[in-house]
Parts: structure tokens; C-alpha cells; sequence
């Protein structure tokens, strides 16, 4: 078969090289960002007088042309041929002859796809960043429910403290606006045109970057021909983004399976969004949720691929670089997908109150709360968890409970242990003391909810 560059060539490619070496199969999806970008290159080319209006004109309208063709699956795309930019151009050229040959001017497949790449990035980003705000709102909205539904807070998967179920999904809020900043940030190295730099090194036409940066809403453009059509930074730093925004989701998604689990029984996934087993009846599986984090490996597998490719590239542009696109898109529709299960699933969680909260009763979660009982009478912190301790180790021999040991017991360790010390234990109000912002008792939480809402309202 024919290939564009096939003039130097002594005879037509192997179908098994063609074969191996096509990207059509997978970068076909790039085609409205291959012919937006080469109706801005046209228009930037007539207003540079390099084509005639007439030219531009001709070509402008057969893309539009193709364009809603594709979009209305009217057009069979030829697997035969190299790639996608290969294919449309060669689509414009059987519509309109000579003409059509024109377009591929001061332009090299080289920065035609560094382009399209990013115009496809930019895209994705940009919805990104909807469902990531969508997570947030329902993320909000649930803690807004239970700013007074008490749990325990974990370290080392041993309960600790006890906090409050909204404190806890506020800490997920905080991720995902993170996730949110890092992406927006990301935008910025992503927003740059490289087009113009043509195979490697620009070419001899006055061209006016600018103005094609302009046309297609670029901020700025690449300042070296090399970096413009070798980079792929952007999505290695977008790819990383998404493993995070992952590995987050994963996190949460641990802590579902757990909590709907018969151990804990905090929370009840609703049966639309669990599935049953085909040999036990009586099970309830958390899939989705099992879903979302086994999905992060391959997210992180995309970056590690990227990074590894790229590895040892000498400049400029290499075929290797191929390799970037499959990886990038199985990352964000992966990501794409889980964001969108992800609120649905939560929105129609139901959380047993009663449980988190009798799960606080046992595990001394309260044994801070009485060592601070201690330094507010002034007894120094290490000899105030030193007394603590020692009236944990006496409950667990005599089974009692920080609660059910009496004053009597506690002044033997202590004899500044007044009847106080009961209100201060209470794990109610031990949740309502931790008032620092940050913290989470209600009135600190109430406190970052609006901020958050703020937050919303500045990014919804
Ligand atoms: N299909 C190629 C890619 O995705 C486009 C650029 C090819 N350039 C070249 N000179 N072979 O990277």
C-alpha cells in the first residue's frame, strides 16, 4: 500500500509492518481534535498568505465536512493506513483534490499529534474537574447529615479517638480538592501549542504560531521546536494526576468494603450498587467498590508505562512515543468511569449510626480524653498518660471499662481524679471538646463545611 512518505521508498510496506506499525486503531478517537487543529493551521496559513482565502476556504469547509461525517458515523475508517492525521488527510484529498495536499504546509505529523494530544487532554481535564466537583458536593452533603454521628478514628487500623462521620468524609473532601488544585495546575504546562515546530527544527515559511494559538485558545506556545514535538510531560504530570485522584478513590473505597463488612457493620451499600455471590445467598458484595480500587493498578500501570517509555528518549520525536496514547486513554476513561459510580454509590449509602456509635464504647477510645482531664488539672502530659495507661491496664485485668471504674479505683492511680472525670470521658463530649478548626466536633466541622460550600460556589 501507498504511504504518504512512500516516494523514497523501493517498494510498498509489509501488511505485517503496516500492521504493527498503525496507530488508527486506537488514535482514530483524536479525529476532531486532528481536524480543529488543521482548521485553525489553514486559517493561520491564509492569514499569513501562505494559502489563498479560496484555498483555505475549500479546505475549511471539507473538514467541517468530514468532521460531521465521522460524528455521524458515515465515514469507514481504513485501518491501512498510519494513523489519523495520515487518514483525514488523505479523506480532504480525495474530496478535494490538490487542494487538500496543500494543508500539510510549515507542519510535520510530529507536532500535529503533540497537538491533538493536548487538545485532547485539555478536554478530558476539563470534565474531570466537573465530576471531581460533583464528588465534593455529594462528599458535602453527606457530611452535612452527620456532623453529630459519631465513629471511631483509626490509626493503625486500631480504634483511637472518636470522631464524627462527617469529620471523617471531610478528610476525602480535602483530597479531592487537592486532586482539583493539582489538575488546574497540570492545565496550565498543558495549554501550550507545539505546532509550528514542524518535524524537528520549524521550516522556512512565515508562520505565525501566535495567531494558531490563538485560533484554538492555546495560552501560549512552545519556546523549542525539539521540546515541542518530544514532550510528553504533560501527560506523564496528567497521568500522575489521575493516579492520585486514584489512589484516593481507592482509599475511600477500602474503607467502604470494610465498613459494609458483617465486622463492622457501619455502613449498608444499597443493593443496586452490590452484587450477590452465585454459591452463598446470603452474600452482599461490595463490587463497585472492590472495583474502583482494583481500577487504580492499571491507572498506575499507565503511568509507569508512560514514564518507562520515555525513559532514555534521545530528542527529538520517536516512534516509541506512540506508545503514549493507549495508556492515556485507558487512564482517564478508567478514571472517568469510577468518578461517575463513585457519588451514585454514596448517595444512596445508608450509615448505621448506632453501630459507629457503640463501636466507640469499646477500645478505650476515651483513654486520651482522660490523660487531658489530667494535664487540665495541671498534671504534666507524660505523667497524665502515664496514669492513663495504667487505668486502662487495670480495667482490661479486672474487665471494666475506663466508664464503669470507680472513683475509688481511679484515685489509687491518682489523686487528683475527682467525679469530673466521667463528663470529661464521655466520648459524646470528648467529640464536642476537639472544637480546634480542623477538629471534629461539630462546631469545627460546621465551620469547614462552609468554607467548603464556598469553595463549591467559587468552582461548581
Ligand atoms: N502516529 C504517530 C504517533 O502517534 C504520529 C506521528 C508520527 N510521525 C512520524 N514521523 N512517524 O506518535
Amino acid at each position: 500500500m501507498k504511504q504518504l512518505w512512500g516516494s523514497g521508498f523501493s517498494k510498498a510496506l509489509n501488511k505485517s509492518t503496516n500492521d504493527f506499525n498503525s496507530s488508527l486503531r486506537f488514535d482514530k478517537r483524536l479525529y476532531k481534535y486532528d481536524i480543529t487543529g488543521s482548521i485553525a493551521h489553514a486559517a493561520m496559513l491564509s492569514a499569513q498568505g501562505i494559502l489563498t482565502k479560496e484555498e483555505n476556504e475549500l479546505i475549511a469547509n471539507a473538514l467541517k465536512q468530514i468532521l460531521s461525517d465521522i460524528e455521524d458515523g458515515n465515514v469507514n475508517f481504513d485501518f491501512d493506513l498510519e494513523d489519523i492525521h495520515t487518514f483525514v488527510e488523505k479523506l480532504l484529498t480525495e474530496r478535494i483534490g490538490d487542494t487538500g495536499k496543500k494543508l500539510h504546509t510549515a507542519r510535520s505529523r510530529n507536532d500535529q499529534v503533540a497537538l491533538d494530544v493536548r487538545m485532547y487532554v485539555k478536554d478530558e481535564l476539563e470534565n474531570l474537574l466537573k465530576q471531581l466537583v460533583s464528588l465534593i458536593k455529594v462528599l458535602l452533603s453527606l457530611a452535612k447529615e452527620h456532623t453529630t454521628t459519631i465513629m471511631p478514628g483509626y490509626t493503625h487500623l486500631q480504634r483511637a479517638q472518636p470522631i464524627t462521620f462527617a469529620h471523617h468524609l471531610g478528610a476525602y473532601i480535602e483530597m479531592f480538592k487537592r486532586d482539583y488544585e493539582r489538575i488546574t495546575d497540570t492545565f496550565k504546562r498543558v495549554n501550550i501549542l507545539p505546532l509550528g515546530a514542524g518535524a524537528l527544527a520549524t521550516g522556512p515559511h512565515n508562520i505565525n504560531r501566535y495567531k494558531t494559538a490563538e485560533l484554538l485558545g492555546f495560552d501560549d506556545i512552545c519556546l523549542n521546536s525539539l521540546d515541542a514535538v518530544s514532550d510528553r510531560d504533560f501527560v506523564i504530570e496528567t497521568l500522575s494526576d489521575l493516579s492520585m485522584i486514584m489512589m484516593h478513590t481507592s482509599r475511600f473505597c477500602e474503607e467502604i468494603i470494610l465498613w459494609a463488612s458483617k465486622e463492622f457493620q457501619f455502613v449498608k451499600i444499597d443493593d443496586g450498587y452490590a452484587t450477590g455471590s452465585s454459591l452463598m445467598p446470603q452474600k452482599k458484595n461490595p463490587d463497585i467498590a472492590e472495583l474502583i480500587r482494583g481500577k487504580t493498578g492499571r491507572v498506575y500501570g499507565s503511568l509507569v508505562s508512560l514514564l518507562t517509555t520515555m525513559k532514555s528518549l534521545p530528542l527529538a520525536y520517536n516512534k516509541d512515543m506512540q506508545e503514549d496514547k493507549e495508556p492515556l486513554f485507558d487512564a482517564f476513561d478508567t478514571v472517568k468511569m469510577c468518578l461517575s459510580i463513585l457519588p451514585e454509590m454514596l448517595e444512596t449509602i445508608t450509615v448505621n449510626k448506632d453501630k459507629m456509635l457503640k463501636a466507640c464504647s469499646e477500645g478505650f477510645l476515651n483513654a486520651t480524653d482522660l490523660a487531658d482531664y489530667l494535664v487540665k488539672k495541671g498534671l504534666p502530659f507524660r505523667d497524665a498518660h502515664e496514669a492513663s495507661g495504667k487505668a486502662v491496664r487495670y480495667c482490661i485485668e479486672n474487665d471494666k471499662t475506663l466508664d464503669t471504674m470507680n472513683l475509688s479505683e481511679y484515685k489509687k492511680i491518682n489523686g487528683l481524679f475527682e467525679d469530673d472525670l466521667y463528663a470529661a470521658i464521655d466520648i459524646k463530649n470528648s467529640v464536642k471538646s476537639r472544637k480546634v478548626i480542623g477538629g471534629p466536633a461539630k462546631e469545627a466541622v460546621e465551620k469547614v463545611i462552609l468554607i467548603n460550600e464556598e469553595w463549591i460556589k467559587q468552582h461548581g
